[in-house]
Parts: C-alpha cells; structure tokens; sequence
C-alpha cells in the first residue's frame, strides 16, 4: 500500500505539465471511468444513478474504475481503494505530474511501430511491471498501458502475485494518444480537483471521517464466492462480515451493490434496510468461476422512492 508521505511528496512535487481553466467547480461535469476495472459498474449505471440520493460529500471506500463516481455529480469526493497503482494513478492524473506526462509521450513514440513490435513491448512493459518492487510514477505508467492493452481488459495475478495477462490483440489499434489526452481532458481535471485520494483499508479510510446524514457512500467491494482477487490479498468473508458491520451502523447514507449470496442475505438481514434485486449478465465466463448471469443486490440505508 502506498503510505500517505509518499502520496503527500508526490502532491508537494508536482509542477503541472498541461494547465487547464479548472477554477470553477461545475457540479455536472460528468466523464468516463479513466481505465478498465474487473467488476467495474458501467453496464449498471441505469440501475445505480437514479438511486443516489442527493448529498453535500460523495465517499467511496472500492473505487477501482471509479464508474459511478466519474458519471455522477461533481461533489467533495473521498475516494479510496486498497489497490497501490491504481491510486497512484489517480493521483498523479489528478495532478498531471510533469514526469508521468512526459513516461505517457514517450510511450506513445515506442508504440509507433508494427504490430508484432507492439506485442514484444506489451510483454516487456509486463516484465518490467512485475520486477519494480516499490510503487512509482514509472510503474504507474506501466500499469496503465497494461490495463489498456491486456486481453479482454482482464486483471489476474499468478500465484507469486505477478501479473500474467497475455497481449489483447483486438486493441493493437486502439487510438492511445486520444485516451492519454483523454486523461489531461478538463471534464477528467475538474472532477479529480474535488476528490482526495487514498490508499488504505476501506475501514482504515472510512476511520478518517465524521459522517453525517448528507453524505453519500457508494460501496461496491470484491464479491463474495467469485473472483474476488484484485491483488495479493482476497477479501474473504471476514471482510464482507467487517463490512457489514459497518455499514449497519454508518450515520450518512450508503449504497452497496454486491453478488445476492447467502451469506449477502444473512448478512444484511434488517428491516431497516431496502434491498433491490436486478439480473447481471457477465460478459465473459472465465473458466467457470461466474455464472453467466447472476443476482445482484443493491442494499440501501434510505429509501430510495423507486
Ligand atoms: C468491484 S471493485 C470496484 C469497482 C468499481 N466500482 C468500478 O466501477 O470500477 C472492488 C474494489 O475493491 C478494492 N479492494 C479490495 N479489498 C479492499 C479493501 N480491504 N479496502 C478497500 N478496497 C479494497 C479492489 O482493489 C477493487 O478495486
């Protein structure tokens, strides 16, 4: 996990690279998710979003692809997720780190080759990834240029915990230099500029915080009894029984979406809480670890007059 004085030096250092007018806050600035995330909540937008209820702060302890955030209102946003790369990411996005700016162009020049070239450097970015041992601006790039050109946009880890997708033929055309501006793009700047960043436990981050009953939590953790391995640790179900806990007693008002399991069931069992049921077809069935549709639930502490 990327501790806070290493994320705080990389603020401090920042000289920014591509300015942009980002003065004013434009609450309905609304964008796509920056990068491909396992179990990301794009195809579920229309289930989700007309049940957010209104709010002053928006916190969101499982950010991965940030879907939901990234389409809905531009408020003060927390956001977190255990993931060291992926909140590196974020941050050195948000503040359009110099360094990461100039990995990203060079990136672009070394991909202006053949496509059996382009193979040979998706492999030596891997390698390259899977050797660095501390989290830095270099292999955030690395881990960026790996999420846009793995096959099928999937996230696995071997069991050394390094990461094994082979080469994603079908995007070798893909216009990369349109989604790294993408990146620099004053919708992505204006949202970013109102979110802080974290790299911790959902509870460690959810620690930070005094709530009340104008904020929003938007709670989509690994499910339970699929894959739920999104780096070398499994949430397991001491984790989604730590989660519920919390959440029975959080003081704003959350939602959570989640595989509708038995022990989902059995955990989230009050009569305080509105549960809705909606079918989830999973696009790709990986060795038989999902069933090709599937209940998912979306738990609510309030009503959400649907
Ligand atoms: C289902 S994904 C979130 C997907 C996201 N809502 C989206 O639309 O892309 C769950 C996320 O929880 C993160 N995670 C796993 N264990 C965690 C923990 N203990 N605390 C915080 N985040 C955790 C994973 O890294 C993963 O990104």
């Amino acid at each position: 996990m990327i501790n806070e004085l290493m994320f705080s030096n990389i603020t401090d250092t920042v000289i920014n690279c591509r300015t942009q007018a980002i003065s004013k806050f434009d609450e309905n600035i609304r964008c796509k998710p920056l990068l491909k995330w396992p179990g990301g909540k794009a195809s579920e937008l229309s289930e989700i979003n007309p049940r957010i209820p209104k709010h002053e702060r928006y916190f969101e302890p499982f950010f991965g692809g940030g879907s939901v955030y990234f389409d809905s209102i531009n408020k003060p946003s927390y956001i977190n997720d255990t993931h060291p790369d992926l909140m590196m990411f974020y941050k050195l996005v948000k503040s359009q780190n110099t360094k990461f700016c100039l990995l990203l162009d060079n990136f672009i020049s070394e991909w202006n080759t053949n496509k059996n070239e382009r193979e040979a450097i998706y492999f030596k970015i891997r390698k390259r990834y899977n050797d660095a041992k501390r989290i830095t601006i270099e292999k955030a790039v690395d881990f960026f240029i790996l999420r846009e050109y793995a096959y099928g946009g999937m996230f696995r880890l071997n069991l050394k915990g390094e990461f094994n997708v082979p080469f994603g033929h079908n995007y070798v055309n893909k216009d990369i230099q349109k989604k790294i501006d993408y990146l620099s793009s004053s919708s992505v700047l204006k949202k970013l500029k109102r979110a802080e960043i974290y790299n911790l436990d959902f509870q460690c981050f959810t620690n930070k915080f005094k709530f009340n009953k104008n904020d929003f939590m938007f709670v989509d953790p690994p499910y339970h009894c699929s894959f739920s391995k999104y780096d070398k640790d499994d949430f397991g179900v001491n984790d989604q029984e730590r989660l519920a806990n919390y959440l029975l007693n959080f003081r704003g008002k959350f939602m959570l979406v989640i595989q509708y399991t038995d022990l989902i069931k059995e955990l989230y069992k009050s009569d305080k809480l509105n549960i809705y049921i909606y079918d989830k077809k999973y696009k790709f069935n990986i060795k038989g670890r999902f069933n090709r549709s599937v209940k998912h639930a979306l738990i609510t502490n309030y009503d959400t007059n649907i």
